[in-house]
């Protein structure tokens, strides 16, 4: 009684705490994309939902989902299932998902395109989404984190300019320098119906939020700090000032030597790095300020064995001291076998 009574004090999610300042002996283990393709048990469900979309708006098997990994390894958090390009969606732009073949939209190539987008996110279309939260939550033990997320502006803009996935995010690249007002129309949209988004899944019970910029690192400096970095500081204060405190990781993809502005001017609690960024720059300049999560390299993971211990142990020698997130640097890949998976989980937790 008494030491439950301690704990609820303290706080007993150990994601949780280190988001709030502290460090973990064992740091909080999750991985970007853990709930999908290398999991045998999310194909089976994924082939009776039908379509991928389908899957993300039925809530009951996107909880299943959600929950399966943290099921099956213990992880620190659950990440809600769901996809970035829902909120496009919610904003009146078709998307769909093709077997083998990634997303596809209606592109936008100029500004008359804006026309036919919506003032604000339909909350109806994304209900499915807030249910599959609380029911998440609802079926969490009280160690297990629950994140919710969105796509950071910048990077859902380069799927609706282009249409789907590029090399190098050159249609909208192009768009912002040829019409930088009206590119500006598309992210102010996207960053209120990410506040939106991000609101509602943190009134549904996610207790963390994670903004998703995978494309940031395609940006040079100005255009970073125009499109990524003042989005991002607009959204964590918009969601701020509708629930105070609230707890969000920006993982802006590539940012490089942009980190330190990153982390100052968006005042998120955590940042996401990846696996090319330098370990002890990220400790000694980043960790003091916030907590740091990542960055071991998918490809590591996929190879296992001494590559992948070796790979874990430089994450720990250099995080661990610090406040840290263990993570990926980027999402697992499907042909990652689970037994890789279990390696690095024991790596860390011994
Ligand atoms: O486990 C989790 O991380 C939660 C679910 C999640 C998905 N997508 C499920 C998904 C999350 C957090 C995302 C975010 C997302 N979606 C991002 C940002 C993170 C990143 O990976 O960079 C981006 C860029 C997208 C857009 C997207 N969704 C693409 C380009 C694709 C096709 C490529 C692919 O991996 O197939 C998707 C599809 C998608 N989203 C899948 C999953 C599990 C695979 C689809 C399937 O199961 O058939």
């Amino acid at each position: 009684m008494e030491e439950a009574q301690q704990t609820e004090s303290t706080g007993i999610k150990p994601l949780l705490r280190v988001l709030e300042g502290t460090r973990e002996a064992v740091p909080p283990i999750w991985m970007m994309r853990q709930a999908g393709r290398y999991l045998p048990e999310y194909r089976a469900v994924r082939e009776k939902a039908g379509g991928f979309l389908d899957l993300c708006f039925n809530s009951e098997l996107a909880a299943e989902v959600t929950l399966q990994p943290v099921r099956r390894f213990g992880f620190d958090a659950a990440i809600l299932f769901s996809d970035i390009l829902v909120i496009p969606l919610a904003l009146g732009r078709k998307v769909e998902f093709q077997v083998g073949e990634g997303p596809k939209l209606e592109s936008m190539a100029d500004a008359a395109a804006l026309a036919n987008l919506h003032e604000s996110i339909d909350n109806k279309v994304l209900a499915p989404v807030y249910e599959t939260v609380a029911r998440v939550k609802s079926a969490l033990d009280s160690k297990t984190t629950l994140i919710g997320f969105c796509g950071a502006p910048w990077t859902v803009a380069t799927y609706m300019v282009a249409g789907e996935a590029t090399p190098d995010q050159a249609p909208a690249r192009l768009f912002a320098y040829r019409d930088p007002e009206s590119f500006a129309r598309l992210i102010d949209r996207l960053v209120q119906g990410s506040i939106e988004y991000l609101v509602g899944q943190l009134k549904a019970g996610a207790e963390v939020v994670q903004i998703f910029d995978t494309w940031a690192g395609v940006l040079g400096p100005q255009q970073f700090e125009r499109w990524c970095i003042e989005p991002t500081q607009k959204i964590v204060e918009g969601v701020r000032g509708r629930i105070p405190g609230a707890k969000i990781i920006g993982f802006p993809r590539g940012v490089g030597a942009m980190a330190l502005p990153y982390v100052e001017l968006t005042g998120v609690n955590g940042i996401g790095l990846d696996w090319t960024f330098e370990r002890e720059i990220a400790r000694d300049m980043l960790q003091p300020r916030v907590a740091v999560q990542g960055n071991v390299d998918p490809l590591a993971l996929l190879a296992g064995g001494a590559a992948l211990a070796r790979e874990v142990d430089d994450v720990m020698e250099t995080l661990a001291g610090g406040r840290h997130i263990f993570n990926l640097g980027h999402g697992i890949l499907p042909q990652t076998p689970i037994a890789h998976v279990e390696q690095m989980l024991k790596r860390v937790r011994g």
